[in-house]
């Protein structure tokens, strides 16, 4: 197992451009907004900064349809803005990691327009292209990520093209050596501009299953057996390392739904020369009831535990975890797996980043994350922006005929414009984001939380963050330290211990909004409050030699002696 690398030791920090920091009041974040803002990074103590796209794009799926890999989105700046972005995050010892979107492209893209012009385009194949079955018959019966038939029909040719996501991201044809060889070039230009590595959105669906199989016999189904993980996945991304990464010292990424650990470890193990880590789903998958995200039920401790479990002891030793609660596809982390009442806010949210900065992995932190930024509710469908939200809406509403009020609420706890309002900067009007009209609104209650309110209070979310990077930066134990459960029965307390080189810690959070009792196992009682590493309550908790009452949300961490 490797140890001392970058992408292990630092923390990660995701910028959603787009709703970042708007320089030139035009509502939209961009580039020299982000510039502006990277003392405030340095503060926070972040290694790395991880780009969603800045690519230029239709923004049908904000930036995550890319019509041109090579060029800057117009609305967020220039190409010379985004090397002075580069600079001056390497001149703070902050590298760069660029997201790599390449299972789709936009159908804005010159390939695309190339490809569907004629059957015998010489870009025809960079896509999936079938006739239908039948009139009017999708090739297949696979539905797309965001709703609806995977398969858009297109006059020209009068066949079909695969979209597994909107019907502007037509997938690429990874069997295409062609293809295969403009990505790595692409990649190429990026790695020598400087930039540290990727994050790959989706990379598993890139290889699809030969034949393109429909999943049983309704009419639509979910196809993903047959493209997550699919064939030639390990082949793939062992070429891309080979063809492009190899000859960098760059850090990689894959977001990888559907991964299980044993795959993981094959695709991050120092010998497949794949990647360097996973983005696993499961643990977001526990409030989801059957049918998917929007079907939302209470999640249960038990299962953050399990889940946990899994991949804390599946990857140990063999593989790297990345950890996060919370990025611009899901909803605020303090909302969904803490509080965000005005009493339970501050301590919950530092409750969760105690628990992401005490696993074995690296943790990311998503841009708002730090200041305990919020969920939103919007009134109406209309201040929505999410194309998944608007197909999700669409098909409850008008074509299953569901309450209003109960898709309203699934939006409201899963919608990933939760994630996608303005960061919050100060109490000054829209948030301190733009001096003009944000593209999306912004979360009605900056007033009391923003960035500026953060950084005077000494107690506050942001410190919190800073001491926990500063703690993970001088001590080993929390980036590799074996991670065991303790109490695993316990309903309100999760609690685990590390261990490193001799060294022994034990991590007790109480994840309820009520007083819990944790009878400490004897060999864990030396624990004493002289021998505690960081706690987000300031005063000392109740408790013996043998017992620990932890207040709501109380986290509380200790070293072993
Ligand atoms: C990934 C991205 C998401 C995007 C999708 C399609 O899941 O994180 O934002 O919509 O891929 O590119
Ligand atoms: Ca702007």
């Amino acid at each position: 197992m490797t140890t001392g690398a970058f992408w292990q030791e630092e923390v990660v920090y995701q910028i959603y451009p787009r709703s970042f920091k708007d320089s030139n009041g035009d509502g939209v974040g961009d580039i020299p907004g982000i510039i502006g803002k990277l003392d405030y990074l340095k503060e926070l103590g972040i290694g790395i900064v991880w780009l969603s796209p800045v690519y230029q794009s239709p923004n049908d799926d904000n930036g995550y349809d890319i019509s041109d890999y090579e060029a800057i989105m117009d609305e967020f700046g220039t190409m010379e803005d985004w090397e002075a972005l580069l600079e001056g995050l390497h001149a703070r010892g902050i590298k760069l990691i660029m997201d790599l979107v390449v299972n789709h492209s936009s159908d804005e893209h010159r390939w695309f327009e190339e490809s569907r012009k004629s059957k015998d385009n010489p870009y025809r194949d960079y896509y999936i292209w079938r006739p239908g079955k039948a009139d009017g018959v999708e090739p297949n019966n696979w539905v797309s990520v965001f709703g609806g038939s995977a398969w858009q029909y297109d006059e020209a040719t009068d066949e079909y093209y695969l979209h597994l996501f909107t019907r502007k991201q037509p997938d690429l044809n990874w069997e295409n050596p062609k293809l295969r060889e403009e990505v790595y070039k692409m990649m190429k230009f990026w790695l020598d501009k400087g930039i540290d590595g990727f994050r790959m959105d989706v990379i598993n669906f890139i290889s699809k299953a030969d034949g393109l199989p429909s999943a049983g016999d309704d009419r639509y189904a979910w196809g993903g057996e047959f493209f997550m993980g699919g064939p030639r996945i390990h082949e793939y991304m062992r070429e891309m390392n080979e063809r492009a990464l190899s000859r960098y010292d760059a850090m990689t990424v894959g977001e990888m739904p559907g991964v299980t650990p044993e795959e993981a470890v094959k695709f991050t193990s120092p010998e497949s020369r794949e990647v360097n880590v996973v983005f696993q789903f499961e643990t977001m998958d526990i409030d989801s009831g059957e049918g998917g995200k929007w079907n939302v039920k209470p999640w249960r401790l038990a299962d953050l535990k399990a889940v946990t479990n899994k991949w804390q002891y599946g990857l140990n030793g063999k593989g790297w975890n990345s950890l996060y609660l919370n990025n611009h596809d899901q909803p605020r982390m303090v909302s969904r797996f803490g509080s965000d009442s005005a009493e339970y806010r501050k301590p919950s949210a530092k409750m969760l980043a105690t628990f992401l900065h005490t696993l074995q992995g690296t943790p990311y932190i998503y841009q708002g994350e730090e200041i305990g930024m919020t969920n939103v509710q919007f009134g109406s469908i209309e201040e929505y922006k999410d194309v998944e939200t608007h197909n999700y809406y669409r098909e409850a509403v008008r074509d299953r005929g569901e309450p209003v009020d109960r898709v309203m609420a699934s939006i409201y706890a899963k919608g990933r414009d939760n994630a996608r309002t303005p960061m919050q900067w100060d109490g000054s009007a829209q948030a301190g984001f733009t001096t003009g009209t944000p593209w999306i609104a912004v979360n009605p209650n900056y007033a009391s939380i923003n960035a500026e309110e953060s950084l005077q209070d000494s107690d506050s979310i942001f410190r919190y963050y800073q001491r926990l990077i500063k703690l993970r930066k001088a001590n080993p134990i929390m980036i590799y330290g074996d991670y065991n459960i303790v109490a695993e029965e316990h309903e309100q307390i999760y609690a685990y211990t590390r261990e490193w080189q001799g060294e022994k810690w034990l991590v007790a959070l109480n994840f309820s909004a009520d007083d819990a009792r944790f009878e400490l196992p004897e060999a864990l009682r030396g624990c004493s409050e002289e021998n505690l590493i960081v706690a987000n309550y300031d005063d000392e908790p109740n408790r013996s030699s043998a017992e620990l009452n932890l207040r709501a949300y109380e986290a509380r961490v200790y070293r072993i002696v």
